[in-house]
């Protein structure tokens, strides 16, 4: 039976990519961030993933306004990696795993949820950016993946209570997968920012506090609020809790943190970083 190694959670602000590339790490603005990833990398070198499944929002690479789908999963032999704007290098291809996502599909589908399936799909910053932190100069990716799109973007979006529900489902897909992998999930955006309009650079710290407190060990008392509330907390963006909530859900039913990494700001959002382990 496969084993679920743990879950890794990041915000993927773009920006990130360009720190990178500049080799900006030790940089002021930069150290406190980065030093978030230490822990990371030197757990995922212990726990040894060869799989991950990714939820994260997609930013108008595969879908715009016009075509969005709530849920939607890779079942692509391979995805590679497009700029969608932000003037970042093309990151390494990744690899999929087709029969493990067309089982996820299945499972989910049993479950009632409806998803788009995408056997040729694109990965942007928000998939990128939180590998180029966790494999700095890998040769190539150490995990094949399985990208699941959460709208995160356009309303009407999926309610917290449907995205911990969808992971919930994954979860039992991963259950009752015959193979030998061991998984790890990750979910990636936020915390809590915003992007544009009068509250452009709007943060809210307590609101993360909430969210970072619970996730590990209550996590449907992050499902309590509207979407719209949760849009009022955590601005128009920070709302890409929904795709950590969602892979707490994959995690299992309980889980203790093993790492927690916050500071404000990385550009206009309250960057995060969050390792768990099921407990
Ligand atoms: C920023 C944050 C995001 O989540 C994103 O997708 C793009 C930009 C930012 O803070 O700059
Ligand atoms: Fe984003």
């Amino acid at each position: 039976m496969a084993e679920i190694v743990g879950a890794y959670f990041t915000s993927h602000v773009p920006a990130i990519g360009g720190a990178i590339h500049r080799g900006a790490q030790e940089e002021p603005y930069w150290k406190p961030f980065f030093d978030g990833f230490p822990k990371v990398r030197e757990w995922l070198a212990e726990v040894k993933p060869d799989v991950a499944v990714c939820f994260s929002n997609d930013h108008g690479l595969n879908f715009f306004l016009d075509k969005m789908p709530t849920f939607a999963v890779g079942a692509a032999e391979q995805y590679s990696n497009a700029d969608e704007g932000w003037g970042l290098p093309i990151y390494k291809t990744m690899q999929g795993h087709a029969p493990l996502s067309w089982h996820i599909i299945e499972q989910i589908v049993e479950d009632e949820f409806d998803p788009v399936t995408c056997q040729d799909m694109l990965v942007d910053h928000a998939l990128s950016i939180p590998f180029e932190l966790a494999w700095p100069g890998a040769e190539e990716w150490p995990v094949r993946v399985v990208p699941i799109g959460i709208n995160t973007v356009q309303h009407p979006l999926p309610s917290a209570r449907r995205c911990l529900a969808l992971g919930r489902s994954v979860h039992r897909a991963l259950q009752s997968w015959q193979g030998a992998e061991r998984i790890v999930i990750i979910g990636t955006g936020g915390l809590s920012h915003q992007l544009d309009g009068e509250r452009a650079g709007f943060l809210n710290r307590d609101y993360d506090m909430f969210c970072l407190d619970n996730l590990a060990s209550d996590p449907d008392v992050l499902t309590r609020d509207s979407i719209h509330e949760m849009v009022r907390m955590a601005g128009t963006q920070g709302v890409e809790v929904l795709n950590w909530i969602a892979a707490r859900g994959a995690l299992g039913p309980t889980a203790r943190e093993i790492h927690r990494n916050y500071h404000i700001p990385i550009s206009n959002t309250a960057a995060a970083t969050l390792l768990l382990e099921t407990a």
